[in-house]
């Protein structure tokens, strides 16, 4: 061999390395997490990071169950809402953690046309569709497809396969949710699906977040890049108008604690018990990933930037939290204990043809992507 072939070889053995060797301190691994009443098991895959962030993600609703993230001293501690087992999840879960679909948020009256046809779907949420349905995505036990062991990332890849008709929904769906942990503390959802005739779809992911790891988020400080927001009616579905922020207490444009405004004497706050809107993304070209959200909790110094390919994201304060539901170590739940990001489409897109488009058409891709990065105050203030 000659000198230059030697190098080339020694070049590629070299690459090879550094792709696949994964560092020890990072890792996946999986367990059983309990059993669904028809005996079928739900999968715990365990992603750590080397700096010991880790993210507990199950495969019944592609859930995420914790998130550990380290305060401005350092120290780790769980970031979202949830329960302690399976038995928790299937008993009472307002949607904690999960990937929800095949439409996230409301479709009015539970009826949409598309192509000359007129669908029913189940109104689950007074008059209104919510969420996917009866049981949406939320509810289904994904395939662990694969594992992600990489230099500074570990993820896992979960499919779902949702039926022609299922919830009332046009055409089998094929759907691919690949959750990355990175080693600088960030967790991507990159979301995947087709289909095998029209149908709405509109993926996204339910965690409920508190920085502080209990107690209320009122004094979580949040910013959002939306100059308008989509006011809804007395059933939170939206009227069409595409409103504003400008001196309103949905301006999040610089950042104000959630708990600044949150009680006032407004309309759109009364309907949604609080915040519980959709929120107009300042995106540039449909599709473009921006800074969508960032939020600041100043008793941890834990961060949270949102970044999304989405139009819109759904600023939910968890007003219908209202102590009944009993989730990690006892801890009982009330107004306002978590607070929800879901990046997505505006709701009941299907019904308002002002909207960006939520149908998918076979040989069409559906491809979106959201990355939830934490970071501490000590690092940037
Ligand atoms: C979404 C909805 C809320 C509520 C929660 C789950 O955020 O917009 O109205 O249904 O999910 O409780």
């Amino acid at each position: 061999m000659d000198y230059r072939s030697f190098l080339s070889v020694l070049l590629l053995v070299m690459a090879g390395l550094s792709c696949t060797s994964a560092d020890s301190s990072m890792s996946v691994t999986t367990s059983v997490y309990g059993h669904l009443p028809s005996g079928e098991e739900v999968i715990l895959a365990a992603l750590r990071t080397s700096g010991g962030a880790e993210a507990n993600i199950i495969t019944y609703g592609a859930t995420v169950v914790s998130l550990t993230m380290p305060d401005r001293e350092g120290v780790l501690g769980d970031v979202v809402l949830g329960h302690d087992s399976l038995a928790g999840y299937l008993n009472a879960n307002p949607y904690f953690g999960s990937i929800v679909g095949r439409y996230g948020n409301r479709i009015a009256n539970g009826q949409f046309n598309l192509d000359d046809s007129t669908y029913a779907l189940a109104k689950n949420n007074g008059p209104n569709h919510l969420h996917g349905g009866i049981k949406g995505f939320d509810k289904a036990n994904w395939v662990l497809a694969g594992t992600i062991e990489e230099r500074g990332r570990v993820g896992i890849q979960l499919r779902y396969v949702s039926e022609d008709g299922e919830e009332g929904y046009p055409g089998e769906l094929t759907v691919d949710v690949t959750y990355v942990l990175t080693e600088d503390h960030a967790l991507s959802v990159d979301y995947a699906a087709t289909t095998t005739k029209a149908t709405p779809v509109n993926l996204t992911q339910h965690s409920y977040f508190n920085l502080a790891g209990g107690g209320d988020i009122l004094s979580h400080e949040v910013t959002l890049a939306a100059g308008h927001f989509t006011p809804v009616d007395s059933t939170l579905i939206p009227t069409g108008e595409i409103r504003s922020v400008t001196g309103t207490p949905f301006d999040f444009r610089r950042a104000v604690a959630i708990g600044a405004r949150i009680d006032e004497d407004n309309r759109q706050l009364a309907f949604g018990n609080g915040y519980d809107h959709n929120f107009v993304l300042d995106q540039a070209h449909p599709g473009d990933t921006l800074q969508a959200a960032t939020v600041y909790d100043p008793q941890s110094g834990r961060i949270m930037d949102v970044f999304t390919t989405e139009p819109g994201v759904q600023f939910y304060t968890g007003n219908f939290l209202d102590g009944s539901i009993v989730g990690k170590g006892g801890q009982s739940y009330g107004r306002n204990s978590g607070f929800c990001l879901e990046t997505q489409h505006f709701p009941d897109s299907p019904n308002q043809p002002s909207f960006p488009l939520t149908i998918l058409r076979p040989g069409e891709m559906y491809a979106t992507r959201t990355v939830f990065a934490f970071r501490t105050a000590a690092e940037t203030r």
